[in-house]
């Protein structure tokens, strides 16, 4: 459900099964795609890609990384093999005990298990509009539907809005999505933010607090929400190995949570031993390579700084990001056939986040990547009188 739609917004607030009765659940398949498609042509196409599509790290693992995962094959023939340490690695990384860890195939594991656990009986998950997709189509898909808040004029998420709908629909609502930093937009929302939501929604709505790009961030207003875990509160932060540890393929990621939030997910879990044990041994390595995700995240940060300016100085305002990836306004341009454009050049970028259709997502990748992207983009957009960027920061 979309608050934008033909409901007023007192009535949107008035009554969440009456709304729904009222438009229709949307099935996913309208919902757009949302997950990254399979690359279905030959190994050498795919390799001739520039890949700016999914949000990847396109530097690779590092060394060390790599040396765990061969390390690991000899444990392939095996069903009960060791995990590489890794729940205790986690467990030490945020200073949680083991029984606040859920290890699972991608955070996308963890936020379909969220919804699977507490969207039971039609409940709703309330967040932004747009946002992580997944976590919506999922709720679709059991049944379930979201009540979508939208996002301000100036790309930021309506924390009181969304804090006003969860008041106002608490029996209805199963648990409340943030994704912090926020995609599609890379837009952070504030410590004091969190804290305000974490403070004015009722004590037991479970909140998931998506951090799958908590690494890219530099903005001092920005902190992790782990530390509502240790205070027991119902909050699930979600976090991936496929971002700065460069192992998207290996579909590793976690929760943290409290006790007994996690023993209500387990079951739901398709993967209670099955990450693979290469997953395993080398998401280890990776939490001990923190010089190796520092250059990472230098590097990263350097060439979103360098890319949004040239685009700016080219007259195309891109949305200050905190995340791996950056969106730049096409002006009266849609994105669709901006993607064919950048395609028929060798680069792959970002799909459509309705309703940001003049918006396209770019990631960040090496520097060779970012050079043949400006190069195509100054291509295929003509210059325009330089602009400068068009959100707010995240409210202090
Ligand atoms: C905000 C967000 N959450 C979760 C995920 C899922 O990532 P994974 O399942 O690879 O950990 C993604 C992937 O792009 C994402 O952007």
């Amino acid at each position: 459900m979309d608050v934008r739609h033909p409901l007023s917004r007192r009535r949107f607030f008035g009554g969440v099964a009456a709304a729904v009765g009222a438009l229709g659940l949307k099935p996913a398949s309208l919902l757009g795609q949302v997950r990254t498609e399979q690359f279905t042509g030959g190994e050498a196409q795919y390799d001739a890609f520039v890949k700016i599509a999914s949000n990847e790290n396109n530097w690779g693992p590092p060394p060390a990384v790599m040396e765990a995962m061969q390390h690991a094959f000899k444990y392939a023939n095996r069903y009960g093999n060791p995990d590489g340490g890794i729940i205790q690695a986690i467990a030490e990384h945020h200073g949680v005990k083991r029984e606040n860890v859920l290890l699972t195939a991608g955070s996308g594991e963890v936020l379909d298990v969220v919804g699977t656990t507490y969207l039971q009986g039609g409940k709703f998950v309330l967040g932004a509009d747009p946002s992580y997709g997944s976590v919506y189509q999922h709720a679709t898909s059991i049944k379930s539907d979201a009540i979508k808040v939208p996002l301000l004029k100036d790309y930021r998420q309506d924390i009181p809005g969304m804090i006003l709908a969860a008041n106002r629909n608490a029996r209805d609502i199963g648990f409340f999505y943030l994704c912090n930093p926020n995609n599609p937009t890379g837009v952070v929302i504030s410590a004091k933010e969190v804290k305000q939501v974490v403070e004015g929604i009722p004590k037991d709505m479970p909140i998931l607090i998506d951090e799958a790009y908590h690494h890219y961030v530099d903005d001092p207003a920005y902190g992790t929400s782990v530390p509502y875990v240790l205070e027991g509160r119902p909050v699930i932060v979600a976090r991936t190995f496929s971002k700065i540890a460069a192992l998207a393929a290996m579909r590793v990621g976690y929760a943290i949570a409290p006790a007994e939030v996690i023993q209500r997910m387990r079951p739901y879990t398709t993967s209670a031993s099955g990450v693979n044990v290469l997953a395993k041994f080398a998401a280890a390595a990776s939490l001990k390579d923190t010089a190796g995700q520092a250059e990472i995240r230098r590097k990263t940060i350097a060439l979103r700084n360098s890319t949004s300016k040239e685009l700016e100085a080219w007259g195309y305002p891109v949305i200050p990001s905190q995340t791996n990836f950056f969106m730049v306004s096409l002006h009266d341009k849609t994105v669709q056939p901006t993607i064919q454009a950048f395609r028929e050049k060798n680069i792959l970028v970002g799909r459509p986040f309705p309703p940001m259709l003049n918006h396209l997502r770019v990631s960040i990748g090496r520097d060779e990547d970012m050079a043949k992207f400006l190069t195509a983009f100054k291509e295929i957009f003509p210059k325009r009188a330089p602009v400068s960027s068009t959100a707010a920061p995240a409210q202090r």
